[in-house]
């Protein structure tokens, strides 16, 4: 019972927790308390450590980077280590992008984003969509729908950002078409009656939404949305900070749509936890961001650098991708078989490691009460999970990409039995 009680620290409350575990290592799926606990680690550092916690391959690779430079500053000087980073992105990045620019976070990435395609443009507004996560910055922040606690206290955000609906055919309680058909008219409606075409730099878009409840988005919408964007001169960025480097079975989730993002935002996963983020387009329109006028100390540090590529390697050297595909359809195939006895489960959807299930209660009310007894009773069963969802009725499914078959089965026993427990008690 030693996860519940409250850890005595001079850390700032701010920092909301699922668990009162005091954690000193990891290793692959596993993180290890300072009791002596061992726990099953289906968080990943929220789709961080993809790699499994400490690879080996990423440590090394850390280790020998450390013994030569820390930090360069990139307005200084080239580091070695950082166009060896860019070529190694240009593998597993869309043909057409070519050009890198490095940050220290998702939402720091986000920014940048916006900026260059201001820039690019020329046009002060972009277009964001209901449910969407893309960061906590007060820019960010104005981006970010899925929930008000993250704006609480905190507005008036900034201006220029517009929300379009999202079209997930559960909330709506239509079919998959008619939603999809609704939100393009109301995306169109956007742009005739709040945000013209003519002052809309972007629209940006998580391909598998993440904090929102983890759900992807339709095929026919990804296409409506390239050619909205392609009539109108107006760029689609892919905000892949959560689904990206292998998390959905393929190195981004865009790669599951053939469409071409205009930019791309990656964060998370890149380094196997070392803070990095990078924003990536083609040298061309990067050639359009003015110099000097974005910038940062710590962008593209040489620690997260070494560890990116070391990050790639592995990924690709291991197999992590495919892993990830099937330990994915795996996963989803015990969920799918677990909504047939718990009838609360009303959707399991995702990509890959990337996998949302949905509860309502009898009414078809989102059920967070659950959500939060299944946390709380696989914490027991030492297994670390998370929720997510506007109404914090999802349990987020992001073991990392080396998680075994064994694992997988383990984790769905655990979750079986803890529903059974609440919902039979026995
Ligand atoms: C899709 C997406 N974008 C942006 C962010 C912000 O990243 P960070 O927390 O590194 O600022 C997140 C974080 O969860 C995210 O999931």
């Amino acid at each position: 019972m030693s996860q519940h009680l409250p850890v005595q620290t001079h850390l700032s409350p701010v920092t909301t927790k699922i668990s009162q575990l005091v954690v000193t290592h990891g290793s692959g799926s596993w993180v290890y308390t300072e009791s002596g606990e061992k726990y099953l680690d289906f968080t990943s550092g929220i789709g961080v450590t993809n790699t499994g916690h400490s690879h080996p391959k990423v440590v090394a690779a850390i280790q020998e980077q450390a013994t030569k430079m820390l930090h360069g500053q990139v307005n200084v000087f080239y580091t070695r280590v950082l166009i060896d980073l860019a070529e190694e992105l240009r593998t597993i990045v869309p043909e057409h992008i070519d050009s890198f620019f490095f940050a220290n976070s998702g939402a720091e990435a986000t920014e940048a984003a916006v900026k260059l395609a201001k820039q690019v443009t020329k046009r002060p507004n972009i277009i964001v969509f209901q449910g969407s996560f893309h960061g906590r910055t007060h820019l960010t922040m104005g981006m970010t729908t899925s929930k008000t606690i993250y704006r609480i206290g905190y507005q008036p955000l900034p201006a220029g950002i517009f929300v379009a609906p999202f079209p997930h055919a559960l909330r709506y309680g239509w079919d998959e078409e008619t939603t999809i058909q609704y939100c393009i008219k109301e995306l169109k409606h956007l742009l005739k009656s709040q945000t013209a075409p003519a002052e809309t730099a972007a629209i940006i878009l998580e391909p598998e939404q993440g904090e929102g409840g983890y759900v992807p988005t339709p095929p026919a919408f990804m296409k409506a949305l390239r050619e909205i964007c392609d009539e109108h001169g107006i760029l689609l960025v892919m905000d892949e900070v959560q689904t990206g480097f292998g998390r959905t079975g393929k190195w981004f989730a865009q790669d599951h749509y053939n469409v071409r993002p205009d930019v791309m935002i990656m964060a998370k996963g890149i380094a196997s936890g070392v803070p990095m983020s990078c924003i990536a387009a083609s040298s061309e329109m990067m050639a359009k961001w003015i110099p000097g006028s974005h910038g940062g100390t710590y962008g593209g540090n040489p620690l997260a650098a070494a560890s990116a590529i070391a990050t790639i390697r592995a990924m690709r050297d291991e197999h992590m991708i495919e892993n990830a595909a099937e330990r994915g359809a795996q996963l989803t195939t015990g969920l799918k078989a677990l909504q047939a006895t718990f009838p609360r489960i009303v959707e399991v959807r995702g990509f890959g490691l990337m996998v949302g299930m949905e509860f309502r209660d009898e009414n078809g009310t989102p059920d967070a009460a659950t959500v939060t007894a299944l946390q709380k009773g696989c914490l027991e069963k030492k297994l670390l999970l998370l929720s997510c969802g506007t109404y914090g009725n999802v349990i987020r499914f992001i073991p990392p990409l080396v998680v075994t078959e064994e694992e997988i089965r383990n984790g769905l026993k655990i979750i079986h039995d803890v529903l059974s427990q609440i919902f039979y008690k026995n």
